[in-house]
């Protein structure tokens, strides 16, 4: 606006009616085309100021200054929830639930495996594997003979085969120097399927 209102007056000082309609045309937005070409210049320059500053946030978790690294407590919470729903369908005998979350559980691992392999210098792949791994293939191999025998519920070994699975998890904290994540085979009231309690400090 002021540019062209000082433009405006200039003109009309000079008595120029018809030049006056001519600024009027060219201006935009009440600029001159010196004011739009500024506009746009302006616009691009904090554009590609906003992409340089702007990064996309990672869905895993990117650490600042290591464009490589990735958190692996958002992978433990899937498995977390997961694990606490295949405890609470094992709970409540229901087979086809629990081969669910099994097979979801597996799936979790997996990509744990391809997407952390290692964590702060720990071979988390090389744990899966290890210490993970062949409890979840127990368990899968209890539940189809469950199946097989067209049992009703769960049997005991199924759920012999989940406190396995539990101890995996426990044993892989401890390893790892996360002996305080501590997971119980039951939730009882916590709505989470970890437990809270301080543990013993050693004597
Ligand atoms: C490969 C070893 C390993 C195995 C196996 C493992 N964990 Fe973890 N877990 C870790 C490590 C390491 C951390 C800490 C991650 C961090 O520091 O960000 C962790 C963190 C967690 C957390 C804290 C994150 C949160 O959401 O509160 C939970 C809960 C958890 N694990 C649950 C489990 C459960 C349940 C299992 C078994 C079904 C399991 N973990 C198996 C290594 C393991």
């Amino acid at each position: 606006m002021p540019i062209s209102w000082a433009l405006n007056n200039e003109i009309d000082s000079l008595g120029g009616h018809d030049k006056v309609r001519f600024v009027e045309e060219e201006s935009l937005l009440g600029l001159d085309r010196y004011g739009v070409v500024k506009v746009i210049v302006g616009g691009i320059c904090c554009g590609l100021f906003v992409m340089a500053v702007h990064q996309p946030p990672s869905a895993s978790g990117v650490a600042a200054g290591d464009e490589d690294f990735v958190e692996l407590a958002p992978y433990m919470t899937r498995l977390q929830t997961l694990t606490h729903k295949l405890a609470l369908s094992l709970e409540h005998d229901n087979r086809e639930l629990a081969e669910f979350y099994l097979y979801e559980s597996l799936e979790a691992l997996e990509d744990i495996k391809t997407d952390v392999p290692e964590y702060r210098g720990q071979p988390v792949a090389l744990l899966v594997d290890r210490l993970a791994t062949p409890t979840y293939k127990a368990l899968q191999a209890a539940l189809a003979k469950d199946k097989q025998a067209s049992l009703e519920g769960v049997s005991v070994r199924s759920k012999e085969a989940f406190s396995s699975l539990i101890k995996s998890c426990n044993q892989c904290h401890v390893v790892t120097q996360h002996a305080f994540i501590e997971i119980p085979e039951k939730s009882g009231n916590n709505p989470f399927l970890q437990s809270f309690t301080p543990r013993p400090k050693p004597e």
